[in-house]
């Protein structure tokens, strides 16, 4: 059973949070855990011969919740048929049988893979006329209300904590009702619909009132990217401006999150504010950077006040004073500045991120997408192959489905003038051009790219992918394509990582025996591209530890464009120049068919190339602020020891 705070009868020993947080190693974890309440639940209702009212949600974090129960009805027998199911909500407008709809998200991923009866599912209709919308919400909560309410209500949260589609300013008492969607809701639904343009502006949501009369609440959060709104939802103050607050107000609400999305917790974040803590290395590093940068004051000069009025008092009792504590982070912090990331040759390396042999060594970029190498690591790239190194690049994906539909079509056109002038030999190569070109110049906004469309645009991306490669200096032989079949689903939806994946990384790793892999380290993202392609890596190189040639690889993380290491976590720290920065921006222009508006803009309207700058810049700024050099821009790696 998972506790909750507010149910006064499991005492849940209340902390920073004024709601029940349950924290779990991963979402699938927790995903099992809350498909195992619901079973539970369940069952003791057929027990009883009730039927079990659940209110459900959609978007990508209850997808775990429902392959669980799926196997749970499959393997283990778990019967449906007393559930009756009430959604959220539904986009309006919106057909039900369109790839974006939440009937057909909730058919595929449950409802038709159980044996719910049909007449027992309720998903707001998106086809009705507006005149109709209001009499049909009343009607949704008289049936919710006709069978005695809802006994479990899953939530996923918002980024701006909205619950169901009750977005910011949403009333406690708020009805079932017909609403606008907030910039930022329709932000993160854009990357389903292919563009915020072609992203609904309005739906249908449950209303707060019936979410809070409820008879258990259980809200799910996975990832950094919910970290934010988690602790304000549950430590912050009840407000309308974030309507997941209102559930502290629940006799019977939990949320159920993973470690990344409670990272910003009070009680995670600085335990020593909380509870005695054992004061780890990592604890020490994080607690005094953390005070440094609040108080505003360099490093050095913390005192042993400072420590004593900011809840750290029984760290200097432990190592004090604030004088020795500071001098010993100072120094690590120091250490992990370097301007030679494959090691300095001769040089003393026992203070230093990495090994000074051998003096050359072979590198192993590993790139996501084909710009994430530039955009993350560009200045760590260029100063590799400057300094010596030999060093390969590899592309694991092809990026193909973020190239726009236009710059496919001015591609193929190209080749097809060309080869309406200069004549081809090659038919079946002629068609691909053209076959394109039909399908693009008719391509439905809901339509996945057919093969050949999707071919060009990786094209596209590959060409870009060399270009960079070759500004830096890399010969043809240290690129490598590696093309992940995860990856090519044509949707934005890819596949898990799969042995094929895993065997393809590993047969490169072999090839080139790297005495430094370097990875896109994103492992708060549950769900995207950087994580699956450090699934396999993470995988392979486990796979090969036992060769020899592992015992002298080590494997440094870098982060994807969207987030940055936390300052105490950072191990290698590579300065920049403003001469560099120019360059790194030359490099990241390559990329064509990601500038100037992309196909996944995000709610960030800066390009790459910007984002990317003001992150290097904002790591030396934090650097100079501890006491340290002051640099233009600064790359960070953490090392992943397998
Ligand atoms: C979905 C819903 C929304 C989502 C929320 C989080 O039915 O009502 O409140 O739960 O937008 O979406 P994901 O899970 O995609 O991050």
């Amino acid at each position: 059973m998972i506790k909750s705070t507010t149910d006064k009868a499991t005492g849940f020993e209340k902390r920073f949070e004024n709601i029940g947080t349950v924290i779990f190693e991963d979402s699938t974890a927790a995903s099992k855990a809350v498909a195992k309440e619901i079973a539970t639940l369940i069952k003791a209702k057929q027990k009883s011969n009730q039927s079990c009212v659940l209110g459900l949600a959609t978007g990508s974090t209850p997808k775990g919740l429902y392959a669980e129960l799926v196997r749970l009805h499959k393997e283990e027998g778990l019967s449906f048929k007393n559930v009756i199911s009430f959604n959220l909500d539904e986009y309006y407008p919106m057909e039900p049988d369109s790839i974006y709809s939440y009937v057909r998200f909730m058919k595929e991923l449950l409802l038709d893979q159980v044996d719910i009866l049909p007449e027992n599912y309720h998903i707001p209709d998106g086809t009705l006329t507006k005149e109709e919308i209001a009499e049909y919400c009343r009607n949704y909560e008289a049936k919710i209300k006709a069978l005695g309410g809802i006994d479990l209500q899953i939530l996923g949260i918002g980024g701006n904590g909205h619950i169901g589609f009750n977005e910011s300013g949403s009333l406690q008492n708020s009805k079932t009702r017909l609403v606008a969607l907030d910039h930022i809701t329709r932000v993160a639904a854009s990357k389903d619909f292919g563009g915020l343009d072609k992203t609904p502006r309005t739906a249908i949501t449950l209303g707060v009132k019936k979410i809070m009369e409820a008879k258990k609440v259980i809200l799910m959060a996975w990832g950094e990217g919910k970290s934010n709104i988690i602790k304000d939802s549950a430590e912050g103050e009840v407000t309308n401006r974030i309507p997941a607050s209102y559930l502290q107000e629940h006799n019977n609400a939990v949320f159920i999150i993973d470690k990344a999305a409670a990272s910003k917790l009070t009680r995670i974040n600085t335990p020593w504010l909380v509870e005695k803590v054992v004061w780890t290395d990592k604890l020490v590093r994080k607690a005094v950077l953390g005070l440094a940068l609040h108080l505003n004051k360099p490093i050095l000069m913390l005192t042993d006040a400072d420590y004593i009025e900011n809840g750290m008092s029984d760290l200097l009792t432990d190592s004090g004073p604030a004088y020795d504590i500071n001098i010993s982070i100072f120094n690590k912090i120091q250490h992990t500045i370097t301007g030679w990331p494959g090691g300095k040759p001769n040089a003393d390396d026992s203070n230093r991120p990495e090994r000074a042999e051998p003096i050359k060594k072979r590198v192993l970029i590993f790139s996501p997408h084909p710009d994430d190498d530039i955009i993350s690591m560009g200045g760590t790239f260029i100063r590799l192959q400057e300094q010596g190194h030999e060093v390969h690049v590899a592309y694991q994906t092809s990026g193909n489905i973020a190239v726009a539909d236009d710059e496919a079509l001015r591609f193929a056109s190209f080749v097809c003038d060309y080869n309406e002038k200069f004549g081809i030999d090659n038919k079946d190569a002629q068609n691909i051009y053209e076959n394109a070109v039909t399908f693009l110049k008719n391509k439905k906004d809901s339509e996945i790219d057919s093969p050949e469309v999707r071919y060009i645009k990786g094209l596209i991306r590959k060409g870009e992918a060399r270009a960079t490669s070759h500004f830096v200096g890399l010969p043809d032989e240290q690129i490598h394509f590696m093309e992940l079949p995860f990856y090519e689903t044509g949707t934005i939806e890819k596949n898990p990582v799969g042995e094929d994946d895993i065997k393809i990384t590993m047969a490169l790793i072999e090839k080139i025996k790297p005495h430094q892999i370097y990875a896109a380290g994103d492992l708060a993202d549950p769900h995207g591209t950087h994580k699956v392609c450090l699934d396999a890596i993470f995988e392979a190189v486990k796979r090969l530890k036992p060769k020899t040639f592992m015992n002298d690889c080590w494997v440094w993380l870098y982060r994807g464009a969207w987030q940055e290491w936390g300052i105490d976590e950072i191990e290698m720290a590579v300065p920049m120049g403003p001469d560099q920065v120019l360059q790194k921006r030359k490099g990241i222009f390559k990329h064509q068919s990601q500038k100037d508006g992309v196909v996944f803009q995000g709610s960030d309207s800066r390009e790459f190339w910007q984002r990317a700058e003001d992150r290097n810049k904002e790591t030396a700024n934090l650097y100079d602020q501890l006491g340290m050099a002051h640099y233009a821009a600064m790359e960070a790696f953490v090392r992943w020891e397998f």
